[in-house]
């Protein structure tokens, strides 16, 4: 995790990187610290905690140069303290680095400088870097580059500065991601290109193994590790400020919520032209090569597996291809189950998260199955190193929370089942008119269910204070209990549960009491009859329940101390519907509570480390 800054440009430095320091900040926030280089000095400021406390230190000493470098991190090796805040600098002061990733040879490597002399102020593994960068430097920069990343291993994206080169930026990658962004005469270097928006119109995304020279008045050079040049194409950082602003919202993760509606929108816009599903330029398989999948394995993290459990119900059930969802890190250790004519899906926001791409790369390394990514970020490692990919188009998704990414993936996941039911010809042509014909209803009803905020704020004023929640849900529901549970327990710090109904008399319901609210997912669909059963147990223990049901339910209405109404749709629409009150519902949980909802303890939104 960790977000990195690098600028050099006529621009005020210190404000611009700030400027991408606040845009990378979900992406670890427990201390920050910038570096330049200023009449043949390397400056240091670093605080512990928010970038604010960043800003006010920078407002009582500026500072001033031609280039700069930026950090914003989330703790790995050693604890949340100011020393042990990035950037980094070797004894000399030559050189400043700032990294997100991880030095799995720092041990061995710290030793090896410390018998030559070197002395290290920090418990990290990062601060290393300069120390090795100063002790390869004879006079020329890249090839200490060089000679330095060959003695790494691990992932990692650096920024580095030198105090004798002060028109010079340089940025390494290998892992964690890391773009180039190209303005008029002025250059950057990110772990996201959303720190680039407003400050230069194209980017390149370093691949791994690659180091980019950036000298002012000239174009930036890439090489390769082994100092070959290459020439990667840039292209136009697509979103505008706007995107990656708050606007007139509280926090980033209610902004999200809202743009659902808008999201589908424009999916819908986008896959379904004429009647026909496109899955986009980046989806590269041949219908043959669809046609011949016997067996799909999800696999993704968090809320995007949430979104693999509810894909394979979609796959399952318009194909009967045999599915599976997978806890990517879970899959790593059951590469005897990869075929030679699977295909594996690996769904992730970020495209950068450590662990599904783990387990890609271990069933890559055991197999000739396909990949296909489900992504939100072009260009980043995920998508790279998939076969093929189809894009979410849910814009910049900010809010550690994630809530518009969930519902994107949800649709580009139905779409690619109900393509692969065309091929298979598991599905008629009037069964697959119906679902689009339902699909063009979906913003709309998604946007009837924000208009029940208010309504969903009084339920969590009234819960706020409960420190147990129980979400139970069927079938196609199961997966909104435990997105449900997910999203209130990370931004809320209320311990939740989300769970199978039919499995709570094998355990769980003996924490049901008159404290513990049950939140039940209960539309009138297939699992209706059952999940009433389980409604009925809760009742008889004394246990609160939010109910989410079908608008004319009034017998579940009765029975619940509240209860969300959702329009009558089919099943294969209920999981887009389902999900808003409960997001709504960590919102304004976390709201009450007063917890920091963007920016939830201990979390970071990209999570690049295993
Ligand atoms: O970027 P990804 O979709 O790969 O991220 C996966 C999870 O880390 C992510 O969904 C996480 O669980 C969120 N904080 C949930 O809101």
């Amino acid at each position: 995790m960790c977000g990195i800054v690098g600028y050099l440009g006529n621009r005020d430095i210190e404000s611009v990187i700030l400027v991408g320091l606040e845009r990378l900040e979900y992406r670890g926030y427990d201390s920050c610290g910038i570096a330049l280089v200023d009449e043949g000095k390397i400056k240091i400021t670093k605080v512990t905690g928010r970038l604010q406390n960043l800003k006010d230190a920078l407002e009582k000493h500026p500072l001033a140069g031609s280039v700069g470098i930026g950090h914003t991190r989330w703790a790995t090796h050693g604890s949340v303290r100011k020393r042990n805040a990035h950037p980094f600098t070797d004894p000399g002061g030559q050189f400043a680095v700032v990294h997100n990733g991880i030095i799995e040879n720092h041990t061995e490597l710290r030793r090896e400088l410390e018998a030559k002399g070197h002395k290290f102020v920090s418990q990290t593994d990062s601060e290393i870097l300069p120390h090795l960068l100063a002790s390869c430097y004879k006079g020329d920069l890249l090839s200490a580059v060089l000679s330095t990343v060959k003695r790494l291993k691990g992932s990692f994206a650096l920024a580095v500065i030198s105090r004798d080169e002060p028109d010079s930026l340089i940025g390494i990658r290998t892992g964690s991601p890391l773009v180039v962004g190209i303005g008029r005469k002025e250059f950057a270097l990110a772990s996201d290109p959303l720190a680039l928006v407003g400050i230069t119109q194209r980017m390149i995304a370093l691949g791994n193994g690659e180091v980019v020279v950036i000298r002012a008045g000239r174009q930036p050079e890439v090489y390769d590790f082994s100092g070959q040049r290459l020439r990667p194409q840039s292209v136009p950082i697509e979103f505008r400020p706007k995107a990656v602003s708050k606007g007139r919202y509280r926090h980033f993760m209610r902004k999200e919520i809202f743009e659902q509606p808008k999201v589908i929108a424009t999916n819908l816009e986008r896959r379904i032209r004429n009647a026909r599903i496109s899955l986009g330029s980046a989806f590269r398989f041949y219908p043959e090569e669809l046609e011949d999948f016997e067996h799909i394995i999800i696999q993704a993290c968090g809320t995007s597996y949430h979104a693999g459990l509810v894909a394979r119900y979609f796959i399952e059930r318009f194909t009967g291809v045999h599915t599976e969802a997978e806890i990517a890190s879970e899959l790593i250790d059951r590469t005897s189950i990869f075929g030679k004519h699977d295909l594996m899906i690996a769904i992730s926001q970020s495209g950068e998260t450590a662990d599904t791409l783990a387990a890609l790369r271990a069933a890559r390394r055991h197999s000739d199955l396909k990949v296909l990514s489900v992504v939100n970020v072009k260009r980043t490692s995920v998508d790279r190193e998939s076969d093929s990919s189809i894009y979410i188009h849910a814009g910049p998704e900010i809010g550690v929370a994630s809530t518009k990414a969930y519902t994107a993936e949800l649709f580009a996941l139905l779409v690619f089942a109900m393509e692969l039911a065309r091929l298979k010809g598991t599905m008629k042509p009037n069964e697959l008119k119906d679902i689009k014909s339902a699909l063009s209803c979906l913003p709309e009803q998604m946007a009837q269910m924000l208009r029940q905020d208010r309504r969903i704020r009084d339920i969590a004023r009234q819960f706020q204070k409960r420190n147990s929640y129980l979400f139970l849900g069927r079938g196609i529901n199961y997966p909104t209990a435990l997105e449900g549970a997910l999203k209130l327990k990370e931004i809320s710090y209320v311990h939740a549960t989300g769970y199978p109904a039919g499995e709570m008399k094998h355990g769980p319901i003996s924490l049901i009491d008159s404290k513990t609210p049950v939140v039940v997912v209960a539309p009138r669909d297939s699992t209706y009859e059952k999940m009433n059963a389980n409604i009925e147990e809760v009742a008889a223990r004394g246990g609160q329940v939010i109910a989410v049901g079908t608008a004319d339910d009034r017998e579940l209405a009765k029975r619940s101390a509240a209860f969300i109404p959702i329009p009558e749709v089919p099943e294969y629409i209920l999981p887009f519907l389902t999900v808003i009150p409960l997001q709504l519902l960590a919102y304004h949980t976390a709201v009450f509570r007063g917890c920091d909802v963007d920016k939830p303890r201990n979390l970071a939104k990209s999570v690049t480390v295993e």
